[in-house]
Formats: structure tokens, sequence, C-alpha cells
């Protein structure tokens, strides 16, 4: 497919760390969503700043912080698709994965202030791993993705969930869910 008619696929690496488990099974996926444009960030890297809970943006005020989150809105609104890869952190995301979430406040007040979605929803996919080999360690997070993507106006389409990523079985746990991860992408390659 020619580069300029590619739908875009927007990859968002939820991990301040740039080569673990979560950035590996990133780019898995994306590795085999060929057909797609993809642009590929890593949200702790865009230092994005917390909500400061002022509401501005319930006014429809521009946000009072200054940093690039304008930028990724525009991201948001051109994306076809959206993979978001992030660990379990004390149950939730990352503070600075948390902090983007945060800062979608303004699109939350568009959706309920318009009383209907903000757009058409588009597919996301989930992955996330943590240390525990307890599934039930991604309850809170998946439920904080389901919300992220429903604001930003993606489906919460499908996850790849990798519990028990410490020590040597770690390992092959991972080596497995790297395996899932391409899958997932040539789904998405399917779609188009
Ligand atoms: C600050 C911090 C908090 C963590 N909290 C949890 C947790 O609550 N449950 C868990 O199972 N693992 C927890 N972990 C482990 C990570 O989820 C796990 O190592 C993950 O695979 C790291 O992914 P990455 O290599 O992509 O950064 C935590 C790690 C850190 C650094």
């Amino acid at each position: 497919m020619p580069a300029s008619t590619r739908p875009l696929l927007l990859a968002l690496l939820g991990s301040p760390c740039q080569e673990g488990a979560n950035s590996r099974l990133l780019s898995a996926f994306i590795q085999e969503a060929g057909d797609w444009e993809i642009v590929r960030r890593s949200l702790p890297e865009l230092k994005i700043l917390p909500c400061l809970g002022c509401q501005t943006c319930k006014q429809n005020q521009p946000c009072v912080q200054p940093d690039r989150m304008p930028k990724l809105f525009r991201l948001f609104e051109r994306a076809q698709a959206l993979v978001l890869a992030a660990p379990v952190y004390f149950y939730g995301f990352p503070a600075q994965t948390k902090a983007v979430i945060d800062r979608c406040l303004p699109l939350w007040y568009l959706e309920s202030q318009r009383r209907a979605p903000v757009r058409l929803k588009r597919p996301g996919y989930f992955i996330s791993t943590c240390a525990s080999q307890r599934h039930g360690e991604f309850g809170v997070i998946v439920r904080e993705a389901k919300a992220f993507f429903h604001t930003i106006g993606f489906q919460y389409t499908q996850s790849l969930l990798v519990p028990g990523l410490d020590g040597k079985p770690g390992a092959h746990r991972l080596n497995l869910a790297l395996q899932h991860a391409r899958t997932l992408g040539r789904q998405l390659n399917h779609l188009l």
C-alpha cells in the first residue's frame, strides 16, 4: 500500500524502561502490522505534566500545563488504531503514563457535554506485564485502560496480559508472549 494512503497506527509505550518487556512486546506487535503507517511514542519520554485538577478545561479553555499534550491529542485524532503497552506498577499505570491519562480530562468533558461519543470507535489493543503470577494483578490497570481508550475514542478490542515475568520462568513466558503479540499485530493487519 502506498505510504500516503496507509492508515495510522499509534503505538504507545507506557513503561519508563525503554528496553523492557513492554517495549519488546510493542515492537513485536508493530512488526506484524506492517501495512499500517506506524507512529511510536514513549509516554515517559514526552515528560507530560500531571493534571492540576483546576477544571480550566471544563470551561473549554486550554490546559494550563505547558507541554506536548496538544501534539498527543492530534495523534489521537489522526490514528485509526491504537496499541498501548504498559507494566503494572502498584496495580495501576506507571506515574508518567497515568499523567497522560489524567490529562485527557478535556476529551472526557467534550464527550460528556456533547452527550455523544467523540467519534466512531477505532480498534484499540492493550498489552501489559507484571511480576506477580496472579492474573488478578491486572484488574485495576485493565479498568483504567478501558476508561482511557473510551475517553480518547478507541474500542478496547483485545488485550495481552502477561503475568509472572520475574526470574527464569519469566524469560520463557516473555518468549511466548512475544509470539502472541505478533499474532495480535497480524490480526490488526487483516483489518485493512
Ligand atoms: C515501581 C514498580 C511497581 C511495581 N508494581 C507491581 C505490582 O503491583 N504488581 C506486580 O506484579 N508487579 C509490579 N512491578 C513489576 C513490573 O510490573 C514488571 O517487572 C513488568 O514486567 C515491567 O515491565 P517493563 O520491563 O516493560 O518495564 C512493579 C515494578 C515497579 C518498578
